[in-house]
């Protein structure tokens, strides 16, 4: 059996954490593979609503082992708390694998993270503030801790030394902040490494023997395409890659056993944080969207920016990760509109774009050319199969299906479980 991989086709929070639960019980693997805990994915089971971090959306899935792979940057307080939670509301936690080569983050990568933000002012990235960027900056240049460092004493002072030499230079002369305490940092990792041993394991080693032995293995992305480190926005972009690309080196699997491709994307756009948004509307249609989508960050509770759905992104998703099916999500959030504006293109410095920019200040200074689609007024949130939607809400799938240029084999019409018209099996 093979391996899929689920991406984000827009900028996060498409619906991720929905689209693993929806396959949930037909998967033997969930695999976290990049992003750390600035990813909130959220999965509503009957009236129980839950908000995963760190841990996979599979976790959720009595079958199912959870596994975070080598390409995740773990915190561990975190970790652990998200663990507790769960067991509190009666999710069992014990089957979850970690991967010995992924990268700690470590008190002073928050402490980085928090001031170069607020160094940068206007320039903001709008991170999450949670260490996710100085944690793979340290990765990349080979000062980082892995979860295996944990387990030798030595080592770990070693790294620490290492690494505390610079940041605290960073923290105390250029930020003028407080440094990081060798000996408290040690101790309170060396307290984490007991409780993470269970939980360690060669999941690389793991998941490809189940592939062989015919298990199906969900690789379950976090963040967006348009959120990847070489693809995204850049700058205004997370530092992983979570594009089906990094699903391979994130998780130690060879490409060709990966066999779908599931892009996860809205009925309209949203984004958190700073950067190029073309179809953002800053008038009271963009508030309405938030208010009728429950736009608010689950990780940092912020407003999301929201605009209406763009085609380029949309076909620029299927190229970068070779997309083979869409989940599209929130088409009942567009109830209730006469017409509905769709981007196929965009005007920049008198020149008609028709895909994605190549250059980041082209794509600043798009302008959202629309094309209006029919909609309709139908509550569509109970609606089961395809031939339940009106027409136009059907011919707005089809459409939007056509400039993809991948189908739309799943329909997201609420947050519940069951509020999915599965017109393909997505596994
Ligand atoms: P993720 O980060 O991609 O997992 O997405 P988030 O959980 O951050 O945001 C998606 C939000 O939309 C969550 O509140 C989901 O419960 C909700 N959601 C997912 N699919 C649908 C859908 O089809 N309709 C509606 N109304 N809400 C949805
Ligand atoms: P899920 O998995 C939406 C955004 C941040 C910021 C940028 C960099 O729920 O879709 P970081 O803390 O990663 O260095 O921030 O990326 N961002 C997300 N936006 N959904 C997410 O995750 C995100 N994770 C990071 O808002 O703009
Ligand atoms: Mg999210």
């Amino acid at each position: 059996m093979p391996a899929i991989t689920l991406v984000g086709a827009q900028w996060g929070d498409e619906g991720k954490g929905k689209a693993t639960d929806l396959v949930g019980n037909r998967v033997d693997y969930v695999v976290r593979y990049q992003g750390g805990n600035n990813a909130g994915h959220t999965v509503v089971i009957g009236d129980q609503k839950y908000a995963l971090h760190l841990l996979p959306a599979g976790i959720l899935s009595p079958d199912v082992v959870p596994v975070i792979a080598n390409g995740v940057v773990i915190d561990p307080a975190v970790l652990f708390e998200e663990l507790r939670g769960l067991r509190e509301r009666g999710v069992s936690t014990e089957r979850l694998l970690i991967s010995a080569n992924a990268h700690m983050i470590m008190p002073y990568h928050r402490a980085l993270d928090k001031v170069t933000e607020r160094f940068l002012g206007k320039g903001r990235i709008g991170t999450t503030g949670r260490g996710i960027g100085p944690t793979y900056a340290d990765k990349i240049s080979r000062t980082g801790i892995r979860v295996q460092d944990m387990f030798d004493p030595k080592i770990l002072r070693q790294k620490l030394e290492l690494a505390l030499h610079d940041k605290n230079q960073v923290l105390t002369k250029v930020f003028n902040r407080r440094g990081v305490e060798l000996e408290q940092v040690f101790d309170e990792y060396m307290e984490y490494a007991e409780e993470l041993r269970p939980f360690v394991a060669d999941t690389s080693l793991e998941l490809n023997r189940a592939l062989d032995a015919g298990k199906t293995v969900y690789l379950e992305g976090s963040q967006g395409t348009l959120l990847d480190i070489d693809h995204g926005t850049y700058p205004f972009v997370t530092s992983s890659s979570p594009t089906s690309g990094g699903a391979c080196a994130g998780a130690g699997i060879g490409p060709t056993r990966i066999d779908k491709v599931v892009g996860i994307i809205k009925a309209y756009t949203t984004r958190v944080g700073s950067g190029p948004f073309p179809t953002e509307l800053h008038d009271e249609w963009g508030d309405w969207l938030r208010q009728k989508g429950g736009e608010y960050g689950v990780t940092t509770g912020r407003n999301r920016r929201c605009g209406w759905f763009d085609a380029p992104i949309a076909r620029y998703a299927t190229r970068i990760n070779g997309i083979t099916d869409f989940f599209l999500t929130k088409l009942d959030v567009l109830s209730g509109l006469e017409r509905i504006p769709v981007c196929v293109g965009y005007q920049a410095n008198g020149t008609r774009y028709d895909e994605i920019p190549m250059t980041q200040t082209e794509f600043h200074h798009a302008v959202p050319v629309y094309e209006y689609l029919d909609g309709w007024n139908e509550d569509i949130s109970h609606a089961r199969a395809f031939e339940e939607l009106p027409k136009t809400a059907q011919a707005y799938v089809r459409t939007l299906e056509e400039m993809a240029g991948a189908p739309m084999s799943a329909i997201g019409v609420g947050p519940g479980r069951d509020q999915t018209l599965e017109l393909r099996s997505l596994v």
